[in-house]
């Protein structure tokens, strides 16, 4: 059997003219197997950036949804760009500003749920961060954070290497649950919508978010459930890939029930991810909380998703 080594030269040769006579050969692409569990591991950043949030205010067809949320200071102080729609998951389309916004209530709902579980914010991982939507408001408004974020996308990485506060690092993970942190060493670990789309070895991954939480640390996890498959109307992100899947009328029922605790809509993609995930609340509370402890489950918790938000245990 060929080695990855073999594979890789094998790629790298034919077409390109490298090893000509004379000529230095040319670097083989790493067509390696590690390419397989992480992605966009060979492409070159080419970003379009967006200017600051507040460039994009008057321009924002939900800015009234944010009304409550107290922003002002906050839009002032962060001048970064934004990034484009396609370097962020697509989240808020045309609405630059409710992009911004959304991060920064998630931000602010992590720090509140620290102060009220008494964790410190002293350090803080997002998995699955993307471009930093909520990563950048950890880092302002808790300037003194060790702010860190990873994702399977090379590509999200570099951009919040490039354009995030500079109390942010990020780095490239893959989709075997490990991550080259410390155990104990954090205080708060946050999943928005990562969950919602590990189709295997989750449970592994909340032993290894448990291995890198200090004791009494917190996980802020979202999830979709039976219940989020019970809210959906048209008008949600999720209505068309889940209404249109293939799969879909053999695994759910008129009452939009599933059999078993999870169900798995499977796709082929070029993404970081390739599928849906749902559970059943009834599992995620039991099966779950062998792993970590379970403090509550926030239904629709600030929109669509529900927050499981666990704990490791002080000892
Ligand atoms: C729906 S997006 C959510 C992005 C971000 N958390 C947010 O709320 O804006 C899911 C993100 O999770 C990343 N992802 C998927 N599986 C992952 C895994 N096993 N480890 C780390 N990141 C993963 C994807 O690359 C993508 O950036």
């Amino acid at each position: 059997m060929a080695s990855s080594y073999d594979q890789a030269e094998e790629v790298s040769n034919p077409d390109t003219g490298a090893g000509a006579p004379g000529e230095p050969p040319e670097a083989p692409r790493a067509a390696i197997w590690e390419n397989l569990i992480t992605l966009n591991s060979d492409v070159e950043p080419n970003f379009d950036l967006l200017p600051p949030a507040h460039t994009h205010l008057d321009s924002d067809g939900r800015k009234n949804e944010w009304r409550d949320l107290n922003y002002v200071e906050a839009l002032k102080r962060d001048q970064l760009p934004l990034p484009a729609i396609e370097d962020r998951e697509g989240y808020y389309g045309e609405d630059h500003f409710s992009y911004w916004a959304s991060g920064l209530l998630d931000a602010r709902y992590l720090i509140e749920a620290a102060e009220q579980y008494g964790t410190g914010t002293g350090s803080y991982l997002d998995l699955g961060c993307a471009s930093g939507r909520v990563l950048r408001h950890m880092a302002y408004e808790c300037p003194n954070i060790e702010a860190t974020g990873c994702d399977i996308n090379r590509l999200h990485v570099e951009w919040c290497n490039a354009h995030l506060p500079r109390n942010c690092k990020t780095f490239q993970n893959n989709s075997v649950p490990t991550l080259p942190l410390e155990d104990n060493s954090v205080d708060i670990v946050s999943a928005f919508s990562v969950f919602t789309h590990i189709e295997a070895l989750e449970t592994a991954w909340l032993a290894e978010i448990r291995r890198v939480l200090k004791p009494g640390g917190i996980a802020w996890l979202t999830v979709h459930t039976e219940g989020t498959l019970k809210d959906m109307d048209e008008g949600w992100p999720l209505w068309k890939p889940t209404m249109e899947h293939p799969d879909t009328p053999s695994l759910l029922d008129t009452k939009r029930e599933f059999k078993g605790n999870r169900m798995v809509l499977r796709w082929l993609s070029d993404r970081s991810y390739s599928s849906n995930v749902f559970y059943k609340s009834d599992y995620l509370v039991s099966r779950w909380s062998r792993i970590l402890e379970h403090i509550e489950l926030r239904r629709r918790f600030p929109t669509f998703q529900d927050v499981m938000l666990m704990r490791k245990p002080r000892r």
